[in-house]
């Protein structure tokens, strides 16, 4: 296995992804909580980070047992933690050096073996090595970095100036590869399938006879970690499926039959009345979130209670859950939106908490449900937010706005599915629009409700774009709900990409 030791850049967990996509299983740990056995680790790598080798708080972790000893690669401020303390010299930058560039000078080298002059690389950073290291050795240039990468002698490492984990570095994978297998030697062994394995047999040993209570959402990351836990401790699983009233047209009762289909432990709360009181009256869209989040815990709690000597709690969690909601630095960080399905267990449930799917991306975790043997359709779900619905009606929220919007969203997504359009978008869904507007049916003036159509392409939520649909379905969509959800006279397309716009509109 591979250790990045992660110093806070916003990417580390990118660069766990591409090790993994080579087939090899890493760990990423905070670089001044490195773990115990640092023997059972093949290599290590050094991850970028927001701190400067020449600042006061400087991260300087102790790396004698590392460096000289194994592998070891520094990715950009590792690469300038390795040139400050090991006699080089590092300094503020004149030119800023962000984005693309291109290798202009290469020699000879295992690092960039396939890998050729003018690739293109990804920057980001401030400062600059300006001299390299005692004992080491120029590997490759830019046009505007002379030392954009180096090795020092007679040890086997090896330090870049550049991101290879950001997919702009057209060969940073191979880069990576070139290190981990041929520098390395590391075995690329790690498949979802061993994933499985692994996961199901450290949950055995953590869990033991412990009853793990679990919510199940009805989207892919909820319905994965019960999967896994299931095969882990079977009937000592308690999933409970709440319905708030936001979820999707006749979602509640079809999601919950798959759930005991797939041999779940499953408990069905109907708690839809509950959360539309909460509701009642408010249209602040992050105190809809709150009210919604706070029902869900007492809902959640009461049936957790139920449940005799109960010590755990599960999540879904995966690392795009994390990274929007928390700071890596531990520093203050703008709160975009608050999510409410991380962090928010009230301390007095005293549950310890089990995230199998923490350091995941989506797309992996779909990878881990279908060699599970899950369900493809389930599998192939759009994300969904928490707060369901609740979000996509915009201001207050009633029994009757909930109804048209499920109305219009069935339409549209049952018709997406029909058109083999589905699995083409990342994410799609409605928006009921606080805005009536005039139209005209059969002879009568209307004013009604006008809703929009959202689909966006994306690849882990954090960035989207809008999807062109052909002009013909959103023609045939518009006219459908039109015609048969009462309440709507007027259907609009959200043309908007994220950032600057969100997925969401609330
Ligand atoms: P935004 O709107 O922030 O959405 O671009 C990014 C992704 O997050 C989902 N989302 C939420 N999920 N609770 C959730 O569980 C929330 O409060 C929430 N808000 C947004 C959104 O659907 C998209 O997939």
């Amino acid at each position: 296995k591979v250790l990045i030791l992660d110093f806070g850049s916003q990417v580390t967990q990118l660069i766990g992804r591409r090790v993994r996509e080579l087939n090899i299983y890493s760990e990423i740990h905070p670089y001044n909580k490195p773990p115990e056995d640092i023997d059972s680790y093949k290599a290590v790598i050094l991850s970028g980070s927001p701190l400067s080798v020449r600042g006061d708080n400087v991260a300087h972790p102790n790396l004698k047992k590392i460096q000289g000893n194994k592998p070891l690669l520094g990715i950009c401020y590792g690469a300038q933690y390795l040139a400050h303390f090991g006699g080089g010299k590092v300094a503020e930058s004149n030119t800023r050096e962000y984005g693309r560039a291109n290798l202009s000078y290469v020699n000879d080298n295992e690092l960039f073996r396939n890998i050729s002059n003018g690739s293109q690389v990804w920057m980001s950073h401030s400062d600059t090595i300006k001299e390299l290291p005692t004992n080491s050795k120029l590997l490759a240039s830019t046009h505007d970095v002379e030392n954009a990468a180096f090795k020092i002698e007679g040890e086997q490492t090896y330090a870049i100036q550049f991101h290879p984990e950001v997919y702009h570095s057209k060969d940073g994978t191979q880069l990576l590869e070139n290190f981990l297998v041929h520098i390395a030697g590391v075995v690329q062994d790690w498949t979802p399938d061993s994933f499985v394995e692994e996961t199901v047999s450290n949950l055995k040993e953590q869990l033991g006879n412990d009853k793990v209570v679990l919510g199940l959402s009805g989207g892919v990351d909820s319905s994965v970690a019960a999967m896994l836990l299931h095969k882990a401790i079977g009937e000592n699983l308690y999933c409970i499926f709440v319905n708030n009233g936001l979820l999707r047209k006749n979602e509640f009762s079809g999601v919950l039959e798959q759930y005991k289909g797939m041999g779940l432990n499953v408990k069905g709360v109907d708690a839809s009345a509950r959360f539309l009181e909460a509701l009642e009256g408010e249209s602040d869209p992050e105190k809809k979130r709150k009210a919604i989040g706070r029902v869900f815990i007492e809902v959640f709690d009461d049936e957790a209670h139920a449940i005799e000597n109960v010590t755990w709690l599960a999540q879904g969690t995966i690392y795009p859950d994390v990274i929007e909601s928390v700071s890596v630095t531990g520093g203050p960080s703008a709160t975009i939106k608050s999510h409410h399905n991380v962090g928010g267990l009230p301390d007095y449930m005293k549950l310890k908490i089990v995230e199998p799917l923490k350091m995941l991306f989506k797309d992996e975790v779909r990878r881990v449900g279908k060699s599970m043997g899950m369900d493809k359709e389930l599998l192939g779900r759009h994300p969904f937010p928490g707060p369901g619905l609740a979000i996509r009606i915009l201001g207050d929220i009633t029994s009757e706005k909930v109804r048209i919007l499920q109305e219009v969203d069935a339409i549209f997504i049952n018709g997406l599915k029909e058109n083999g359009l589905y699995d083409k978008v990342w994410q799609a869904g409605a928006i009921l629009l606080p805005v009536q507007s005039v139209g005209v049916m059969g002879d009568e003036r209307t004013y009604e409700n006008c809703v929009a159509l959202r689909a966006v392409e994306s690849t882990d939520g954090m960035t989207a774009d809008w999807v062109n649909l052909p002009y013909e379905f959103l023609q045939k969509t518009s006219n459908a709900i039109i015609n048969r959800v009462k309440g709507v006279n007027r259907v609009v397309y959200d043309i908007s990409s994220k950032p600057p716009a969100t997925i969401e509109w609330e």
